[in-house]
This record gives C-alpha cells, structure tokens and sequence, in this order.
C-alpha cells in the first residue's frame, strides 16, 4: 500500500453506541486503506502503558477507566500524509470545538468520550501500532 501510517482506536463510547461500521466507512471514504484491524478490550496495564504520556494529567484515571470500559477497535491506516490527514478528518480533541463533518464532531459525546483516537506524530504512529500488532499482523 502507498503512503504512511496512522494509528487509530474506536473508543468504547462508539463501539457501545453502534458507531463502529459508521466510523469505517467515514475512514474509507476518506481515502484511508486499513492495514491491520483488531477488536478487544484493554486491560488497565495496556491502557496505562498506551497513555503514559498524560500519567501527570489530572484526568490520567478517568482516561484510563473510560479506556478500559469495553471493546475498542484498534487499526493501523495507510494513506498519505496519513497522520495529520487523519487528525484532520476526526477533527479537535473537544467535540465542541470540531468542525462539521469530522467522526468527532458527528460520534463523540464530550471532550473525553471523544469517539476516536488518533497518532498525533509519524513517531507514535510506529509506536502505537506496534504496541497493538506484530509484523505478520498487517498487510
Ligand atoms: P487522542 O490521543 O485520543 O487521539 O486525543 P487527542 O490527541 O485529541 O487528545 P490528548 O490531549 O492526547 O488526550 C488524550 C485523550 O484524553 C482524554 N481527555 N480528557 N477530561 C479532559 O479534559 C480530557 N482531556 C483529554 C480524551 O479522551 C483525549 O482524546
Ligand atoms: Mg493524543
């Protein structure tokens, strides 16, 4: 497949509301190729793992708890400029403030149970997909 990758979750949230198949078809009508797909439910560990980032921001425990609330979809997306066109297609973090038409501003319901999540960095795109997939688990 051309172009590079993104990483992205269906937070719980939207798979629980029946956005799944909504969300990727939005993905494939955008031009997005999926190179490896997943569904499961992470485990707090994971959830702490994959976040580490935010461990000293005060909504750290309820992202965690939210996160591991049920299945989520996990997928590594190829398309170019794949990691800031994605952001652009799920648009701002706070539904709130996205514009019309992107998966957050149509599925998310508030600033954390934002429908989605996706790589903010060609780095943490390898990072994260590798945290979810091994080699022989994309195509
Ligand atoms: P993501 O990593 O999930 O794609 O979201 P993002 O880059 O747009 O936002 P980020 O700052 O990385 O935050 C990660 C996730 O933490 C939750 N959050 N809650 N309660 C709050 O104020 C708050 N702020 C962020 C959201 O689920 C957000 O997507
Ligand atoms: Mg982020």
């Amino acid at each position: 497949m051309t172009g590079n990758q993104t990483f992205t979750i269906i937070k719980p949230c939207a798979v629980k509301r029946g956005h799944t198949g909504a969300i990727l078809a939005d993905i494939q009508q955008a031009g997005f190729k999926i190179s490896a797909m997943k569904y499961l439910q992470m485990t707090v560990t994971q959830a702490e793992a994959f976040y580490g980032i935010h461990k000293e921001r005060p909504f750290f425990a309820d992202l965690v708890q939210f996160m591991t609330s049920g299945p989520v979809v996990v997928a590594i997306l190829i398309r170019e400029n794949a990691v800031e066109e994605y952001r652009k297609l799920i648009g701002a973090t706070n539904p709130a403030n996205a514009a019309a038409g992107t998966i957050r501003k149509k599925y998310a319901l508030n600033v954390q149970e934002n429908a989605v999540h996706g790589s903010d960095s060609d780095e943490n795109a390898i990072v994260e997909s590798g945290f979810f997939f091994s080699q022989c688990e994309r195509f």
